[in-house]
């Protein structure tokens, strides 16, 4: 894509969207987030409705924001008020954009960790997560330094920037972690792991497990927000929506699986509680490196790729923000980008105070937890689960049937047989049952 901040660009062929697509949705997410929530949330029962909201609900949402996307070439804001000129609709989009600028400030606070477990782990340093992250010294700087990456990268435009990162990363990250999988399984104790992980036990789902799921689908996804819209905004009328949406969410999809099988096993074999919250991750993986040869070196390169991930993350959450000010409030891209990153780094500031540096940060009066978790809770599922609600609408009953369906068709010909059962989804089941889901959580919020 040119960085001009008049033209807009297009991806530089189909596979450099797929790969991009997927750097976005593939993430911290996967690999730090979803273990933790399934661990939180029952295992195998969470992995089983977790997989039903990808399959119904993430994926036609998906379809809706890269259709919604290109058909328009706008940033969310813009591209509701292109299809719905001088209506609320717009403020759908903004949600998104503020949605977005949210999400980047705490989770560049988890990306930053990443980074410093690079070294941590080079210097075999042994402390724990919970100590490391109470270090203000460490959380703040680290945040500083992982705003600023993404800067670097989106500042060079979608094609040199996003893509070519993307393209050798993604693959190697893969390939790494089957390495460690297989370690991971093979260490004693390993069946208590994969059971917990893969046997479902129904009666532990509750109301408070289904938006976790929903969320983490959405999150996961980078849906819910505009993400794939502003994505889709670079795809060209040759690319196949459907089939890039299936692909990108069949390999975020994959990519948590596999995060799972790495992590629980080992769990059990370090002796480490499933509902261990965020550190899980950081405290397990280091159990399986210690266990491999090399370990260090395997240990380092994993959280540098990790570190890319998350980087491919960023960036596309950094950009939803960017394209809305370069579009709607023609400002100069490579301006719009630094001002987006100061506003995120300032924001992340208490989040990265909130894992025990100062104390009511880290546990919030009235809400019952830390300032990262509340955004997380807040940004990451509700404001997602709620974008998702309305982007269905809208796709279901405001942009007309003819339209969106020919949108679709182009690139993906015989959309048009299947449109019935994507406009049934979006229409009726995506938004009535997110709206349950969401209806309950907020009961059971006011009731307890
Ligand atoms: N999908 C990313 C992950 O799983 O790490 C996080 C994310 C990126 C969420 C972009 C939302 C978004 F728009």
């Amino acid at each position: 894509m040119s960085s001009s901040p008049t033209e807009r660009g297009e991806w530089s062929s189909k596979i450099g969207f797929i790969l991009a697509a997927a750097g976005s949705a593939i993430g911290l997410g996967n690999i730090w987030r979803f273990p933790y929530t399934a661990g939180e949330n029952g295992g195998a029962a969470f992995l089983f409705l977790y997989l039903l909201c990808i399959l119904f609900i993430g994926l036609p949402v998906m379809i809706a924001e890269l259709s919604i996307g290109r058909r328009t070439r706008k940033d969310p804001v813009g591209a509701f008020d292109a299809i719905k000129p001088k209506s609320p609709w717009r403020l759908i989009g903004f949600m998104g954009v503020f949605t977005g600028l949210a999400i980047l400030a705490y989770y560049c606070v988890i990306a930053g960790v990443t980074v410093g477990y690079i070294a941590k782990t080079v210097s075999y340093n042994t402390t724990s997560f919970s100590e490391y992250t109470a270090n203000p010294l460490m959380t703040i700087p680290l945040l500083l330094l992982f705003v600023v990456l993404t800067v670097l990268v989106v500042q060079g435009g979608v094609r040199n920037g996003i893509e070519r990162w993307a393209k050798i990363l993604m693959p190697l990250l893969l390939i790494l972690m089957v390495v460690l999988i297989i370690r991971s399984v093979t260490l004693e104790g390993a069946s208590r792991g994969l059971s917990f992980y893969l046997k479902p036990d129904f009666s532990k789902i509750t109301g408070k497990t289904f938006l976790a799921a929903l969320g983490q689908a959405f999150f996961s996804l980078s849906l819910g927000m505009g993400a794939m819209i502003t994505y889709g905004s670079y795809l060209s009328k040759k690319d196949n929506i459907v089939t890039s949406g299936i692909f990108v969410s069949f390999f975020d999809t994959l990519i948590a699986v596999m995060a799972g099988l790495l992590i629980f096993p080992a769990l059990f074999f370090a002796g480490v509680s499933p509902d261990a919250g965020p550190g899980l991750v950081f405290e397990v993986l280091p159990v399986i490196f210690a266990k491999l040869p090399g370990g260090t070196l395997i240990g380092a390169s994993f959280f540098l790729l990790l570190s890319v991930a998350a980087l491919t993350s960023t960036i596309s959450l950094l950009e939803v923000v960017t394209a809305y000010l370069v579009d709607e409030k023609h400002i100069l891209r490579k301006r719009a980008v630094w001002f987006v990153a100061a506003v995120a780094f300032l924001f992340g500031i208490p989040s990265a105070l909130s894992f025990g540096a100062v104390e009511w940060l880290s546990d919030l009066p009235l809400v019952g937890m830390s300032f990262f978790g509340f955004m997380d809770w807040l940004f990451g599922n509700v404001m997602l689960a709620v974008g998702a609600v309305f982007i269905s609408i809208f796709f279901g009953w405001v942009w007309k049937r003819v339209k969106s369906t020919t949108e679709i068709e182009e690139g993906c010909p015989g959309y048009s047989a299947w449109a019935p059962v994507i406009l049934f989804l979006l229409r009726f089941f995506c938004p009535i049952a997110i709206a349950i889901v969401l209806f309950f959580k907020f009961k059971d919020l006011i009731a307890g």
